[in-house]
């Protein structure tokens, strides 16, 4: 568990500068949750995760994490909003290793490490040679992950990681997000897209003005915010209405299947 007691962090504190980004009484986070983070722009959700992760000391209160964990850094892999902010290496090779030997994983097993992480963001085992910074933006963003998957840290922090990813290589991440959280590690994804975060996350966290607004069940945080909906969850949550047991995923087959039990065809 990680709780947060009167949490606050200052950017620029104590000057004239100062400008606080996050303010939270009182949080408590389970580890075995896939976490939705959301909230308008500058609500405070970056300086949140880079809170969580130990990125940046809160200027007030403190984070506990029980059980404590021996190595804190490799505890928390944090993925950021912009994947140039952490590809530096002239090779995908050299980058993965890194990562590993950063994370003291033991040197024999980094090829098997580097392939499997390659894999699970779905990119060929020859790209161990390209220059990262040549790439596009979308495989920059998966060797990024990669980067972070590889060391397999417990718990995953993804701030906005399908910005400017195309469609497909978009189902290939929130794949492999998914299938790491199934293999037991707590996840936290920023997210502008809700449908995506209605999907994926069975929790989420509503941020705004730098606090948490709401927190609980995805589908109940979400139909309750101060936003406008998509359609699409505006459809479901009047359906939810109706009745409580309705399949809250946004799909197709699921709207035909609704669509079918509350409004058959007139014959
Ligand atoms: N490096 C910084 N220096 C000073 N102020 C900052 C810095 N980074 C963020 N802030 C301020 O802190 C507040 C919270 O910013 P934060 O980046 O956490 O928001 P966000 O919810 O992640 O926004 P976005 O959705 O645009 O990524 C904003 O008012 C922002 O202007
Ligand atoms: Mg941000």
């Amino acid at each position: 568990m990680i709780q947060f007691k009167d949490v606050e962090y200052t950017y620029f504190d104590k000057t004239p500068f100062q400008r606080l980004a996050l303010s939270i009484d009182s949080l408590k986070l389970e580890m075995n949750e896939y976490y939705g983070v959301v909230g308008k722009t500058g609500s405070g959700k970056s300086t949140f995760l880079k809170i969580l992760t130990h990125l940046i000391e809160p200027s007030k209160g403190e984070i506990i994490l029980e059980p404590r964990p021996d190595n804190i850094r490799k505890f928390f892999g944090f993925v950021f909003q912009q994947p140039e902010h952490q590809l530096f290496c002239e090779t995908v090779q050299e980058e993965l290793e890194f990562s590993l030997k950063n994370f003291d994983v033991d040197e024999s097993l980094w090829g098997e490490k580097i392939q499997e992480a390659l894999k699970m963001v779905a990119l060929p085992s020859d790209f161990v040679t390209k220059d990262p910074m040549l790439l596009s933006g979308g495989q920059k963003r998966r060797v990024a992950i990669a980067s972070i998957l590889c060391y397999e840290p417990q718990v995953l922090v993804l701030d906005e990681p399908t910005a400017g990813v195309d469609g497909e290589s978009k189902e290939i991440l929130l794949q492999a997000f998914l299938k790491y959280h199934q293999k037991g590690h707590c996840i936290f994804l920023v997210s502008h897209d809700l449908n995506l975060i209605n999907n994926e996350c069975s929790k989420v966290l509503s941020f705004k003005n730098y606090s948490i607004e709401k927190v609980g069940k995805t589908f109940e945080v979400l139909s309750n915010l101060d936003v406008d909906l998509s359609p699409s969850l505006k459809l479901l949550k009047s359906f939810k209405n109706i009745d409580s047991s309705v399949n809250t995923k946004v799909s197709k087959d699921n709207f035909l299947s609704l669509r079918k039990k509350y409004a058959p065809t007139r014959t």
